[in-house]
């Protein structure tokens, strides 16, 4: 037989050889969830071995960051107050801005993503101001920028607005070049659906609505054109990192927007992914590494240069036995 397609598979050796797609520590992004408090560590049922810190606890968790080699992480607050437009996330002793100046001042190797939305911080849970039963979009625009610039006056290396409100991206450039912080990157939640993946989040940050769903600004999960839309508004609105979310089960979109854009593209894999992995595994119903390392492989494979990923330290342990 002339073509032989095991001839390439014969051997570990080979097989490292021809291997397409690797994971690096390089790649991941750690979400991170800070308390508003003191003395805070506690567990997320739903998410096993993922944890709720305040400030003064959180040391431990970052030490283990460094020590594993994840270099980057994504912040999401938890208030003690919430009201009806989220204006806690613009105070600049909000508990995220205290969280970005802990980090940049005792581990400035860490490269410190804020996530920019209001859902954590609203009394309704809403990504924003609430007017006729609907988010509005324009009015939480405004709220939106002073957010960013409370962020980046706190010294955050990159910003990630999570909202799904339009215009979201050019109205945070521009308040980022206005205020002096023209270097500072946008990575965009471009292409984020309306998925019930999100459910353990949504317990692990207090930010479930308390009436309605998400449909109105996220998308609908049986849309693949229209993900190609939104990426291309948000990529001419100068977001410089394209992100799709959840992963798993939108890796087309991943595809479609590494085959469309020339601009690095990152994935989310999301709390409900994490959740079913671990769930299944405790079971022994599936190896958890195993599935953890083939869904992460298939996120790069499928074109994510950036994984944002709750497994990164698991991973990390795992990559840097075999280096
Ligand atoms: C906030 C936000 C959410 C997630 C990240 N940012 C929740 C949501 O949109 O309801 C979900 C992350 C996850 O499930 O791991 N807008």
């Amino acid at each position: 037989m002339y073509n032989r397609t095991r001839r390439l598979r014969k051997s570990l050796g080979i097989r490292r050889l021809v291997q397409e797609t690797k994971l690096s520590t390089d790649d991941f992004i750690f979400p991170l969830f800070i308390e508003e408090g003191e003395n805070i560590e506690s567990e997320i049922p739903s998410m096993p071995g993922i944890k709720r810190y305040s400030l003064d606890t959180i040391s431990k968790e970052l030490d283990e960051l460094i020590k594993l080699n994840i270099h980057a992480v994504l912040l999401f607050g938890i208030p003690s107050e919430k009201d009806d437009e989220g204006t806690e996330t613009w105070n600049d002793k909000g508990i995220i801005q205290q969280a970005i100046r802990f980090i940049k001042k005792n581990y400035p190797t860490l490269y410190v993503i804020s996530d920019v939305c209001f859902c954590e911080y609203t009394s309704h849970g809403h990504c924003g101001i609430i007017h006729k039963n609907d988010v509005d979009n324009d009015a939480t625009l405004a709220n939106i920028a002073k957010q960013v610039i409370s962020h980046a006056r706190a010294g955050v290396d990159m910003v990630a607005p999570s909202g799904m409100m339009d215009g979201t991206i050019q109205v945070i450039r521009k308040a980022l070049d206005n205020q002096g912080f023209v270097s500072l990157p946008i990575m965009a939640y471009s292409v984020k659906y309306a998925s019930a993946f999100y459910g353990p989040f949504r317990d692990a940050a207090d930010s479930t609505p308390t009436f309605g769903d998400r449909e109105t600004y996220q998308m609908n999960p049986a849309n693949r054109d229209e993900g190609l839309r939104e990426a291309k508004i948000d990529d001419s609105e100068g977001a410089d990192i394209l992100m799709v979310k959840p992963a798993l089960s939108y890796l087309d979109i991943i595809r479609d927007l590494r085959n469309n854009f020339d601009k690095p593209i990152a994935c989310y894999n999301v709390s409900g992914e994490y959740a079913m992995v671990k769930a299944a595994a405790k079971k022994g119903w599936i190896d958890g590494e195993k599935v953890m390392l083939e869904s992460l492989l298939s996120m790069k494979r499928a074109g994510a240069d950036i994984i944002i990923t709750y497994f990164a330290k698991e991973v990390a342990y795992i990559l840097n036995k075999q280096s």
